[in-house]
């Protein structure tokens, strides 16, 4: 396999974990043997990642219109999750990683909840990288969340109107202290964003393999970070620009 640069790796990558249920079904199980597999490619994504020094990791583990699922399988993922964050904390420690969430976070179990902060405080003083779980969350939930926010600040007189500009609104989304990805990978062959990230995503580099979540594993990620570096990010100039600057 061609060698990665690491000069070029992407600063922050998100990613849709999809196909969990199609995997189980393939392999005649139940859709949670999927969820519960899909667990061991989180583990390998966050270690890739911390490894090569890649800053900040986000992942979407379950969209705000995940809810609508039947609720044994709802259950099952929470219990997942639950479990996951718990046993993944001394390596968190001992690897540097910071824990942090995105999404109506309230929405959650009780006891999730409280696993959740538990590690987001226990790691909150890690420096090298910060792995975001996207949880309950919605891209149009989000941006509605920071029109309301905004406008309290407006009725207050702490901010005005004139003052909103691209830098400002950002700071009003959950992201406001994580920079935009540069690399998007969504697994399982779906072409959709399914409301993740659409304020943040303008810019952002689309990988989408046909691999299922539960079978996507370092040299899957590998070949991802591999095609994002073929890439030419041009923001809107043209190649020449970007090739030789003024
Ligand atoms: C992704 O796998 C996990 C979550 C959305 C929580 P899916 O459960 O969506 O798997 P498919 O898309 O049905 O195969
Ligand atoms: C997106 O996957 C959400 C997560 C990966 C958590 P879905 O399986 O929910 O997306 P759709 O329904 O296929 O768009
Ligand atoms: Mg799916």
């Amino acid at each position: 396999m061609e060698q990665l640069n690491p000069h070029k790796l992407p600063r922050h990558v998100a990613v849709i974990m999809d196909g969990n249920g199609r995997w189980a079904k393939k392999k005649g199980l139940d859709r949670i043997a999927g969820h519960r597999k899909g667990v061991e490619s989180v583990r390998d994504v966050v270690r890739t990642s911390r490894e090569l020094g890649i800053k900040w990791l986000t992942l979407y583990a379950f969209s705000e219109e995940n809810w609508k699922r039947p609720k044994y399988e709802v259950k099952a993922l929470m219990n997942l999750l639950n479990r996951y964050l718990k046993a993944e904390l001394n390596e968190m420690l001992d690897n540097g990683i910071r824990l942090a969430c995105i999404g109506q976070t309230e929405k959650l179990p009780p006891d999730v909840q409280r696993t959740l902060w538990q590690i987001i405080e226990k790691t909150a003083h890690n420096k090298e990288m910060t792995l975001t779980l996207a949880l309950s969350y919605g891209g149009r939930q989000e941006i509605v969340e920071a029109a309301k926010n905004m406008l309290r600040d407006i009725e207050k007189n702490r901010l005005n109107v004139k003052q909103i500009t691209e830098e400002r609104l950002s700071k009003y989304l959950y992201t406001s202290d994580i920079p935009d990805p540069d690399l998007l990978i969504r697994t399982s062959g779906e072409y959709r964003i399914s409301n993740f990230l659409l304020w943040q995503i303008a810019y952002t580099e689309i990988y989408i393999t046909p691999t299922l979540w539960p079978d996507f594993h370092k040299e899957r990620y590998l070949e991802a970070l591999l095609d994002y570096q073929k890439r030419e990010r041009r923001f809107g100039s043209t190649g020449e620009q970007i090739t030789r600057p003024t």
